[in-house]
């Protein structure tokens, strides 16, 4: 028997989340009187015909185009959304759609929020990368001098529409990248999620509508107190510090790797770090590393490549003499933001734990 969608309205943003919550929706779609759909041309082949079956009644004015993949988080791609909008004739009474993965929302959300002073907007997550991440939390922007999303603004889409539906049409690289993200839900907050998930290959799974409804409510927690990331919403970057630094460094080299293989490599670094500075017990970083290493082959990072990821991930912070601030594990299900004084040594020394593939000790 189907579970009904998981309702939730925090007065600012109102989620749908789970099996049916596209049909569970419908009503948000009426009441704006032109609707525009954003998307890039891999949803528009594979997840644009599941929308429209579930919501055939929807009224759309126009589609936005835009190519897959963060190089379309551009400015010149913001201008062509926006003249689509114009060209179109998008008013504060229309409604933009962001259909897709993390990028859509991130650029589309922007684009809406700054376009007349502020289109209403809706996102419908297509990955699982999205659904339990990006599209929640208000964060939008475009990345601008090859900085990653310099210029953007925190603001709330009307609604997030998450359906496991689309799950179907995802690769399996991308499936496993946003299970790096569930894993991290479970590790920084969520001890029942982490019993959920088991002692198995993220291809084993078959729940998945109870784990997305878990995971994407734990981000929705999070944000619900920390909308701008002063506070608890850092425990999100948990695995991040050094993840985005090996994400970085695969961009820049012509083998570039998912967001989530960098984060899963970035949680084992951070998870070896905890047991040294927060005493995280060792079996729990064992339990961590195997449940990883099953999900996910280690990068062939070798030792020489361990100062250019370091010189990014001070670059990345926008530190370059100062402390780096990390989120780690206190324990499973719990972190802790705003941990200083790791030293460059030990960062170090985190890479070659990976590297080597050694146990905790
Ligand atoms: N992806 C982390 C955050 O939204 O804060």
């Amino acid at each position: 028997m189907m579970n009904s969608p998981f309702l939730f309205d925090t007065k600012t943003v109102n989620y749908i989340i789970g099996d049916g919550a596209l049909e569970q929706a419908a009503k948000l779609f009426t009441q704006y009187q032109s609707v525009f759909i954003l998307m890039d041309k891999n949803v528009e082949k594979f997840c644009l015909d599941v929308l429209m079956s579930k919501l055939p009644d929807i009224k759309v004015r126009g589609y936005i185009k835009i190519p897959a993949g963060e190089s379309s988080k551009s400015i010149e791609h913001a201008t062509h959304i926006w003249e689509s909008l114009t060209n179109m004739g998008a008013s504060r009474d229309s409604l933009l759609i962001n259909l897709g993965g993390g990028v859509v929302s991130d650029i589309g959300g922007f684009c809406a929020s700054t376009f007349k002073r502020g289109l209403p907007f809706i996102n419908i997550p297509t990955t699982l990368l999205a659904q339990v991440d990006a599209s929640i939390g208000g964060k939008t922007g475009i990345d601008f001098l090859s900085f990653k999303n310099q210029v953007g603004l925190f603001v709330d889409p009307k609604a997030v529409v998450i359906d496991p539906v689309f799950l179907k049409t995802l690769e399996f690289k991308y499936w496993q990248s946003g299970f790096a993200e569930v894993t991290k839900h479970a590790l920084i907050m969520d001890k029942e999620l982490w019993k959920l998930l088991g002692d198995r290959k993220f291809t084993e799974i078959e729940e998945w509508n109870k784990i997305i409804m878990r995971s994407a409510k734990d981000k929705i927690d999070i944000v619900r107190y920390d909308k701008t990331e002063h506070g608890i919403r850092k425990i999100l970057n948990f695995g991040h510090t050094i993840g985005h630094a090996i994400e970085t460094f695969y961009l820049k080299s012509d083998q570039p790797i998912t967001h989530g293989q960098a984060i899963a490599a970035g949680i084992i670094c951070e998870t070896w770090i905890s047991s040294k500075m927060v005493k995280l017990e060792c079996d729990n970083v064992e339990e961590v590393i195997h449940r990883i290493d099953i999900n996910f082959n280690r990068l062939p990072i070798t030792e020489k490549d361990i100062p250019k990821m370091m010189l990014l991930m001070r670059q990345d912070k926008k530190i370059i003499d100062g402390d780096i601030k990390f989120s780690l594990l206190r324990k499973l299900g719990k972190a802790v933001h705003d941990i200083g004084g790791i030293s460059a040594e030990l960062i170090r020394d985190s890479f070659l734990f990976y590297i080597n593939n050694k146990k905790c000790n």
